[in-house]
């Protein structure tokens, strides 16, 4: 017997098994040899809300949550945000290795080329309404490119798959920026190739009259949140896209399924509810009484609290250091001191102590977003983009992993046995 296994005994028949076990998992098909009988389906595992389920094997993103690590292909979190830039962080995702010089200039030349969209995507953009949160308007529109590159269904041609690739990188941003436009009944800027991907993004939001004024602080600002926002593993985006990527759909159909993930207050939507929580609480005065309330089950406290980082999350570190750029550009923001009096608070407050619940990195970044002049509704538009290039790698490594198939959980039946239809006369 390997040491490397589980040996089980099924009380139920008195027989043994012994599982292999592989980097530090079984396999959950391996219980389906443990029956009562012949006629027995055989045990399955169950764990709603996957909590500790792996379901795929991946080199992308590494996380131990509870050190506090998160490194991209390796690399740690702290450099690549300090070094990186944001194209070059989507090019190490993607392709597995940070680019050469050239590669760089290849992969940026090539986004470049593809940064303008259909003047019909222009078209029903303008057809939605004045409010039209300008999620919902990302995620119809990434998902209706998929009607434009009709090609971009032959999944199995990796060349495909790059085009579509570099497509996405280079439309989503425009896309963002048009929602950006309309929620504030602004002419649509078109991408300027002239300047840099963040330099081009910004200015397809800010441009009036044909002029903005770059400041080369917020858009580094604005880099390092996209970079920190880049890749989280398997999150409940990432495996949206995976698990409807399994389908073998297009992956802007794909993607636009990450973007509605992503949507939810529990996910992206986190730093959203954060804002709108500091406005509730209003002054600093009022913080007691409201970790109070959440103390007696009555809300969250947004932009604390993670499925895997049981200690700070490190993105919420690297995020704090940008805020104080931020803010010594723009001015202090009257909702920061709020929010560093419920940092403090709840850094002391046995009950999130005891639960392990540390600011993420939704706790800062709409603060630091409403110091950029977007408004509440984009912050996650703008986490989507920062997630977008995560999502694409995970696509390309979910299609091209030999093990993977069409994602199909299990469940157990709870519902009644077999009964006969009633007549709709007869029914009480
Ligand atoms: N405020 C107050 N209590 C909390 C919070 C919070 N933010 N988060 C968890 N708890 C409590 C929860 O009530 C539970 O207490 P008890 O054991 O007494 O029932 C305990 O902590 C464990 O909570 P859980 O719901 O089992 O934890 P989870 O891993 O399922 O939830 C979470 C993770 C992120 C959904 C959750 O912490 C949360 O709702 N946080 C607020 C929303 C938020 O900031 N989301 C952004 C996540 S980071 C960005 C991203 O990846 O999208």
């Amino acid at each position: 017997m390997s040491s490397e296994s589980l040996s089980i005994v099924d009380n139920r028949t008195g027989t043994s098994y012994d599982v292999p076990i592989v980097d530090g998992t079984i396999r959950a098909s391996d219980l389906r040899q443990m029956k009562v009988d012949a006629d027995d389906f055989g045990l399955m595992s169950y764990d709603p809300a996957y909590l500790n389920t792996a379901s795929c094997r991946s080199a992308i993103t590494y996380i131990d949550g509870d050190k506090g690590i998160l490194r991209y292909r390796g690399y740690p979190i702290e450099q690549v945000a300090e070094e990186a830039g944001f194209l070059e962080t989507a090019y190490l995702l993607l392709e597995g290795e940070l680019p050469t010089s050239p590669q760089l200039a290849t992969w940026e030349k090539e986004i470049r080329g593809h940064t303008y969209v259909h003047q019909n995507v222009t078209k029903f953009l303008e057809g939605f309404r004045y409010d039209a949160h300008p999620m919902g308007m990302l995620l119809g529109a990434v998902g209706a490119l998929s009607t434009f590159y009709p090609e971009a269904k032959q999944i199995g041609d990796a060349e495909s798959r790059y085009l579509q690739r570099v497509r996405l990188m280079a439309k989503v941003p425009t896309i963002a920026a048009f929602a950006f436009r309309h929620s504030r009944g602004l002419p649509y800027v078109l991408p300027r190739n002239d300047l840099g991907y963040i330099g081009n993004f910004v200015n397809m939001t800010f441009e009036i009259g044909g002029r903005y004024e770059p400041n080369p602080v917020l858009e580094r600002a604005l880099e390092v949140l996209l970079i920190l926002h880049a890749d989280h593993e398997q999150n409940c985006s990432t495996s949206a896209v995976r698990g409807v990527g399994s389908s073998h759909v297009d992956p802007f159909s794909a993607v636009s399924a990450g973007i509605a993930a992503l949507y939810g207050p529990l996910h992206g939507g986190a730093n959203e509810a954060v804002l709108q929580m500091l406005d509730e609480i209003r002054d600093i005065s009022n913080v007691p009484a409201f970790i109070e309330q959440l103390k007696a089950g009555k809300g969250r406290l947004m932009g604390f609290g993670h499925r895997v980082y049981k200690s700070y999350d490190p993105r919420a570190k690297l995020i704090k250091r940008v805020a104080d750029d931020v803010f010594e550009q723009t001015g202090l923001n009257p909702k920061l001191q709020i929010a560093l009096e419920l940092e403090k608070i709840a850094l002391e407050d046995e009950y999130f102590v005891s639960r392990k619940l540390y600011p993420n990195v939704d706790f800062y970044s709409g603060l630091i977003y409403q110091a950029m002049g977007y408004p509440t509704n984009y912050f996650t538009v703008l986490f989507a983009l920062g997630r977008l290039p995560g999502w694409i790698a995970q696509w390309e490594e979910m299609l091209t992993d030999p093990e993977q198939k069409i994602a199909r959980p299990r469940q157990v039946y709870v519902g009644e046995g077999e009964r006969d239809y009633v007549a709709m006369a007869d029914r009480g």
